[in-house]
């Protein structure tokens, strides 16, 4: 387990990505796009590059291929997405850091934990179609959030709180990490 936290020498022997991690509707995806144009940096989201790589929806995916058949496919596009070899800021799915394959691939990396108060996470994506492990409801979605807290804790080198602040405003603060290795 990683004894780094924001501020120790660690931060210095990081090159790019920087990659956010969180749960469903933490705003991996804005904050990132946000992040990468005030870096100059390019811009992935892992579920968009299955998306394009496969061919088919995440939901399709769940249904042909169960969660199982997904997590396979998450992990070979994100073991091709941290070899890039231009800078990236990589947005991951909420549940990348399930396999412990994927957390030993994120051991090294500078992985920003998006952390949000789970009734406001649930409620951005409870409606959402696209998210197939959205919808088993507020217990399933809830226990999953216990399962993995520990990992998005351990693996963790920044944590940004999403509640109340603006997709600029964590931008802003995960650079000001980034360059100076320390939080505001
Ligand atoms: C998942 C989150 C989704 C997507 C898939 C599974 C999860 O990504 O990877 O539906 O296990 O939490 P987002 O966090 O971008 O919604």
């Amino acid at each position: 387990m990683s004894e780094w936290k924001v501020g120790e020498p660690r931060f210095a022997r990081f090159k790019p990505p920087i990659v956010l991690m969180g749960m469903m509707g933490s705003g991996k995806t804005t904050v990132g796009r946000v992040l990468a144009h005030e870096l100059g940096w390019g811009f992935e989201d892992l579920d968009a590059a299955i998306v394009r790589r496969t061919g088919l929806e995440i939901a399709e995916i769940f249904s042909r291929y169960g969660e199982e058949g997904f997590r396979e496919r998450e992990h070979r596009y994100l073991k091709e997405m941290l070899l890039s070899s231009t800078p990236l800021v990589l947005a991951l799915g909420g549940g990348t850091v399930v396999l412990p394959e994927n957390r030993a691939l994120l051991h090294e990396t500078a992985v920003v934990w998006l952390k949000g108060s789970l009734p406001l996470l649930y409620s951005r994506v409870a409606d959402d179609a696209g998210r197939p492990l959205a919808g088993a409801g507020w217990e399933v979605f809830e226990m999953r959030y216990r399962q993995r807290e520990p990992w998005f804790q351990s693996l963790a080198w920044a944590i940004e709180d999403v509640d109340g602040r603006s997709c600029e405003e964590i931008a802003q603060n995960i650079i000001s990490i980034w360059q100076n290795g320390v939080r505001e």
